[in-house]
């Protein structure tokens, strides 16, 4: 009784698999027995398919060539239609011009690749210091003017500035989003509010001071030791802001141990005091206390968070509600998230420290409440 009921069974299952192995273009045939090594196969696909295969080559060219694929598929495919022309060849003569033509194509685009490579690194260096960003949206238009890509050094505006005063007033607080143009510049909106001739260097003229990405000039942009405490300084009168570079530890700004800035160091020495505002005023509150978060995870320590130095530099409306729920214990944080950037990867490991440093955050010994903290707990699963 069981044995024809299975027997139905399995075949209804593999009628459609038969029917597709039969509907499987020239295309996926040859593909798969060239995954699999499959010489014999090939071989009969190629005769099988003398009349159709050049222009079956020729549209797998085509298909690599589409904006949409990534390097890795498009030489896939190329390399796929390189073999199939070259076995074509190999029993039929002809198809020598796609042949050439084809791994033509296979080293150009492996320059485009190398060159793409070389270029990402190129920035990267200049980006290594943390907070250093190569702006380059619209690098083809620039280079139209013969200029290369913007170097923003976001440290250096850091000690005249407190976050607030840019974010999200002037720039939304995200690379690549806020469409930074030439003449929304020009207009006084974005870099322009303050590079106008007035607060800063104009930007109507002084182009390499900003576009200077690549050049030798802009190392002196990830180099702090490089500083002119005397101009910094007096930039900071100006603006009303305090730059007393003679309180620096042995007149060197600090830095953590992996080498980026340490401005909590710089705050506690007086060395800065950044202005809350263009106009001079803090227009936002402080919200004073600190938040004990009782890690999930048993192998680290717990983490205070301290809402006063945190909004004290930066407005209450970047972090709530965009980043966190500003409700105690209702953010469920995780370290895979803040590695792609979200809850306090959104500034930590950019322009704040970095996450390497465990300890700076995990700082506080699982078994002690400290005094007036309040308690973030871990919500129970599910719950
Ligand atoms: C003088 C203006 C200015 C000040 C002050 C400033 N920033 Fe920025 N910030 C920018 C600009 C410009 C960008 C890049 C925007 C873009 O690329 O569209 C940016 C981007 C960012 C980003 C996004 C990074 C990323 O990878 O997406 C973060 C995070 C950030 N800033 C945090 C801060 C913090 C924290 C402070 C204060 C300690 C601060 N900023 C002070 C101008 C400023
Ligand atoms: C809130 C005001 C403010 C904004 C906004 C601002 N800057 Fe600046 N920037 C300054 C001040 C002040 C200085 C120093 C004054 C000077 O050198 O004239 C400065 C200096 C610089 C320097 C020179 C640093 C050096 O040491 O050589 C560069 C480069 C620069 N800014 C780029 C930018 C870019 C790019 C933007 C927009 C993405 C921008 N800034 C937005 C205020 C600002
Ligand atoms: C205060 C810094 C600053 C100065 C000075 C400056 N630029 Fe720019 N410029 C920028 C930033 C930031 C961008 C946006 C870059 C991006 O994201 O691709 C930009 C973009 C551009 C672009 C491409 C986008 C567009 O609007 O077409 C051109 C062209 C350009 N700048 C030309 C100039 C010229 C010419 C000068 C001198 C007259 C100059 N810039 C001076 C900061 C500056
Ligand atoms: C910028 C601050 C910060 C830094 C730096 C940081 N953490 Fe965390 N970490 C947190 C916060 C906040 C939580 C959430 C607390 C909770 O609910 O468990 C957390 C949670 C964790 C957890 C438990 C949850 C999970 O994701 O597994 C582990 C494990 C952890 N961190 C390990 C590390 C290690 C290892 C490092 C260094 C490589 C590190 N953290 C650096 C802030 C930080
Ligand atoms: C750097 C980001 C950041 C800034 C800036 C910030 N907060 Fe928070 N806030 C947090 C985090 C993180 C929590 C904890 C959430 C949790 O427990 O899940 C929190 C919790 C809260 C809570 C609930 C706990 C409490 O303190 O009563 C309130 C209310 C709150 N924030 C209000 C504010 C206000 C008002 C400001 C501005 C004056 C502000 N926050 C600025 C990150 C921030
Ligand atoms: C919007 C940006 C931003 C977010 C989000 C943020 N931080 Fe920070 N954090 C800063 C800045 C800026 C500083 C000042 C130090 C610096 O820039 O290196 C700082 C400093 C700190 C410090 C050093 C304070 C001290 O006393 O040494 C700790 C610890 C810290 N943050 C933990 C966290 C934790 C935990 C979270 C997430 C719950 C978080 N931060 C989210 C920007 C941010």
């Amino acid at each position: 009784m069981r044995l024809p009921a299975l027997t139905i069974f399995l075949t209804a299952l593999l009628i459609p698999a038969i029917l597709h192995a039969q509907s499987k273009s020239f295309k996926e045939q040859f593909i798969e027995s060239y995954r699999n090594r499959d010489l014999k196969r090939l071989e009969s696909l190629v005769v099988s398919h003398k009349d159709t295969l050049l222009s079956e080559a020729e549209a797998l060219v085509e298909e690599a060539l589409a904006k949409d694929k990534g390097f890795e598929e498009r030489m896939f495919l190329l390399d796929i239609a390189s073999s199939m022309v070259t076995m074509y060849r190999f029993r039929f003569k002809g198809g020598r011009d796609l042949l050439e033509r084809i791994n033509r194509i296979i080293r150009t685009e492996s320059e485009k690749e190398r060159k793409r490579l070389l270029e990402a690194m190129r920035w990267s260096r200049e980006e290594e210091f943390l907070g250093n960003f190569v702006m380059r949206r619209y690098e083809k238009e620039m280079a139209e003017r013969g200029l290369p890509p913007v170097i923003y050094p976001h440290w250096i505006h850091r000690i005249w500035f407190q976050c607030k005063v840019c974010h999200n007033k002037i720039f939304v607080m995200k690379r690549w989003v806020n469409e930074i143009t030439q003449e929304k510049i020009e207009k006084g909106r974005l870099c322009g509010v303050c590079h106008n001739g007035k607060i800063a260097f104009d930007a109507r003229s002084n182009c390499r001071r900003c576009h200077l990405a690549g050049r030798p000039e802009a190392e002196r942009l990830r180099e702090p030791e490089r500083l002119d405490h005397e101009k910094v300084q007096k930039i900071a009168r100006q603006l009303g802001a305090e730059w007393n570079y003679k309180k620096l530890p042995e007149g060197r700004i600090p830095r953590d141990r992996f080498g980026f800035i340490d401005w909590l160091e710089l705050k506690r020495r007086g060395v800065f005091k950044p202005i809350p505002s263009l106009e001079g005023k803090d227009e936002e509150g402080i919200r004073d206390n600190k938040i004990l978060f009782i890690t999930k995870g048993k192998s680290v320590q717990n983490v205070l968070f301290d809402h006063k130095i945190h909004s004290s530099w930066i407005r209450c409306s970047v972090c709530h509600p965009l980043i966190f729920k500003d409700k105690l214990g209702e953010n469920d944080i995780w370290m895979k998230d803040m590695a792609r950037g979200q809850f306090c990867g959104h500034c930590h490991g950019k322009v704040s420290f970095t996450f390497a440093d465990c300890m700076r955050c995990h700082s506080q010994p699982r078994d002690t409440i400290p005094p007036g903290v309040l308690v973030h707990r871990p919500k129970r699963k599910g719950g």
